[in-house]
């Protein structure tokens, strides 16, 4: 009896210290969004939390038919701190609805972040969370928290908690990022981090399936790179038969293709994705499509600070190059179509028709004897580019080289302008890159093509204006 009744105190205490600390968060974010709404910076149709800082998106699952998305939250601030997952969901993955936050630092616990992790279903009931619990001078844990409800809203922090003492007389540094995956029908959970001063992702099996038993399995993948101390975010997919594991360090996304053999991940080819993001997170197998978010790290303190890419699907090609192209649900955005047709193009091509500040547009890009070649968004201020010299498509501070030249039929770009933020996915999505500018001019709307050092064929561009 004195074991149920302290069992009851403690949860009590915790609800309270819950109710608490999940009003005044929630307060905190509604006090922010006026400052955050009147940015006209503030990307519109790419995901962002209500106000107040965002980054990492955290445990994407799909349950009783709506895409979840928990993401890193400050709720104080528009900057990095007080971590907590904010909560989204969705019937489509393009339009959003803002729900309260979900998960809060336990102080009482000497809890101080909530940092990133996964949701994943366990077998007979609600889906579970898992995430690295940050406190006041001790080791990073692995903490668990699990919903009250099946629209995800209230959660409480379950007593298990994986500690460094699961890695016996080896502790990882910089321990963090739980990720969850199923193979053969076990389920796995890796972790990020550093040991010997390499960058690696640990790996673990589930010993039961009640997921609060699990057992060290060892190190599944060195980071190859000498500079590389510690790996952020791990995620694995099976996507067209193959591996895949993506990973965050030095400030971006790399992939790797290959197979994973036992408990060793072997690589067959290496990439960049999404450059210009971070922090990357999957929905795994939603109608057998695995389905990627990362976040996009804005400067600016205006309320606001950070956004997630656009929701996109992983593919594998032939050859073992890693594809990523935006979901079929993005359509949904657009208005009426704009049909434009083909264009030569040598020095600047004006297209009237397409001026706006949310946009899609298509077009296959012949670069002919263009040394560059593509379109310039916002009056100028935003140039999207193809240079056959070094096979690069760029954009303001950033670039990414493809595999191969273009074939005969070209090369076909597909580009969003989201205000001040451009997505571009080129070819079949071997390459594709976001970037986000600062202080653009308000007014610029207008769209020109482009070339330089000679004659460009543009072809079949469509475009369309975007709603929010
Ligand atoms: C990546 C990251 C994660 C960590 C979280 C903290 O951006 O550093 O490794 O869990 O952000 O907000």
């Amino acid at each position: 009896m004195v074991g149920l009744s302290a069992l009851l105190f403690a949860m009590l205490t915790q609800d309270q210290e819950r109710d608490a600390a999940l009003n005044k968060a929630n307060a905190a974010i509604l006090a922010a969004q006026p400052l955050a709404a009147v940015d006209p910076e503030r990307p519109q149709f790419h995901y962002h939390a209500p106000a107040q800082w965002m980054n990492d998106p955290n445990g994407p699952i799909f349950y009783k038919g709506w895409y979840h998305m928990f993401y890193q939250h400050n709720p104080y601030g528009d900057h990095w701190e007080h971590m907590h997952w904010g909560h989204a969901r969705s019937k489509d993955l393009v339009h959003w609805e803002d729900l309260p936050v979900a998960v809060w630092p336990s102080l009482a616990e000497g809890e101080r972040h909530v940092f990133s992790g996964s949701v994943f279903p366990v077998e007979g009931g609600r889906p579970v969370a898992f995430y690295t619990s940050i406190g006041d001078g001790r080791e990073p844990e692995q903490w668990i928290a699990t919903p009250e409800d099946d629209n995800l809203l209230h959660w409480r922090k379950d007593p298990v908690k994986i500690t460094q003492s699961i890695h016996g007389s080896k502790p990882l540094a910089e321990w963090r990022d739980p990720f969850l995956f199923q193979d053969f029908g076990l389920t796995y959970m890796v972790t990020g981090g550093g040991l010997d001063g390499k960058g690696i992702v640990a790996l673990y099996k589930a010993t039961k399936p009640d997921l609060r038993h699990w057992q060290y399995l060892g190190v599944m993948f060195t980071h190859p790179d000498t500079d590389v101390h510690n790996i952020e975010c791990p995620n694995v997919a099976f996507v067209d038969d193959k591996c895949v594991l993506l990973i965050s360090v030095h400030g971006r996304v790399e992939s790797f293709v290959g197979e994973l053999q036992n408990t060793h991940f072997v690589t067959e080819k290496r990439g960049v994705l999404a450059d210009g993001s971070y922090a990357s997170q999957l929905f795994q197998g939603v109608n057998g499509r695995v389905i990627h978010f990362a976040w996009v790290n804005t400067g600016g303190h205006k309320g606001w600070n950070g956004f997630l890419t656009l929701p996109s699907e992983l593919r594998v090609g032939k050859d073992g190059t890693l594809l990523r192209l935006p979901v079929k649900e993005m359509a949904k955005l657009r208005g009426p179509e704009i049909k434009i047709g083909d264009a030569v193009v040598n020095g600047t091509f004006d297209v009237p028709q397409l001026s706006g500040q949310a946009l899609e547009i298509e077009m296959t890009l012949l670069p002919g004897a263009a040394t560059k070649a593509g379109l310039r968004l916002r009056s100028g201020e935003l140039e999207v580019s193809y240079t056959p010299a070094t096979r690069t498509v760029s954009l303001p501070g950033r670039s990414v080289a493809l595999p191969e030249p273009p074939g005969p039929k070209g090369l076909k770009l597909r580009i969003f302008l989201d205000r001040t933020t451009v997505d571009v996915y080129a070819g079949q999505g071997e390459g594709s890159l976001i970037s986000h500018a600062e202080h653009l001019p308000a007014k610029g709307d207008a769209v020109a093509l482009f070339s330089e050092g000679g004659q460009a064929q543009i072809k079949a561009i469509r475009g369309w204006l975007l709603h929010s």
